[in-house]
């Protein structure tokens, strides 16, 4: 098969741990020029509308990468695929093709969902401490935010992709959770 027939999906959040279709191959891989934030704001898989939880988008910074994984698709059920993930990456994603460096040494094109500034649902930078919180106190129809840094955080752990700020919030987000004032705002509000 030719290269240009081959569909690629680059997964750098729950697509990680959660791809929900079948695929040919899977790699670790890099796209450059991009960069992992937990900027998007989900009030409709891991928080509420009174209360967003914070989900990971990419944002544009030339001399950094983003590690993830890129799944090979079938070419005959993409497009079904990409109709399942629209509906799953609905709230502010969009697809957009980018070049990716698999861990096998090819270079190839394929489709990543992000979340761009424009969106309506899109929250920004903040400073760590509410940035922790606002995942600390989220929870939605996926569950909780906390989950959702966790399962993240553990499976770039499991593929060996080190990542700086899902890690310093994770670590955040952990300490918060253990401290009892926090705890009791939980409980409080669930
Ligand atoms: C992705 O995983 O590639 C998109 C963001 C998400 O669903 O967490």
């Amino acid at each position: 098969m030719a290269s240009s027939d081959r569909v690629w999906v680059f997964g750098y959040g729950s697509l990680i741990w959660r791809p929900s279709f079948n695929f040919l191959n899977a790699h670790v891989a890099w796209v450059d020029g991009w960069s992992r934030r937990f900027w998007q704001g989900s009030t409709d898989h891991r928080g509420t509308p009174g209360a967003p939880g914070r989900v990971v988008t990419l944002v544009q910074i030339s001399d950094q990468y983003c590690g993830g994984v890129a799944y090979e698709i079938e070419p005959e059920v993409a497009t079904q695929v990409f109709a399942e993930l629209d509906r799953r990456e609905i709230q502010g994603y969009g697809r957009r093709e980018v070049e990716m460096r698999l861990n096998n040494g090819e270079t190839i094109r394929g489709i990543v969902y992000i979340a761009m500034e424009k969106n309506p649902h899109y929250l920004g930078d903040d400073v760590l401490s509410h940035i922790a919180k606002q995942i600390a106190c989220a929870r939605g129809p996926s569950g909780s935010n906390w989950d959702y840094v966790k399962r993240l955080g553990g499976a770039l752990r499991d593929f060996g992709i080190v990542d700086a700020h899902v890690f310093e919030v994770e670590q955040a987000v952990a300490r918060l959770i253990r401290a009892p004032l926090v705890k009791a705002h939980l409980r409080g509000s669930s």
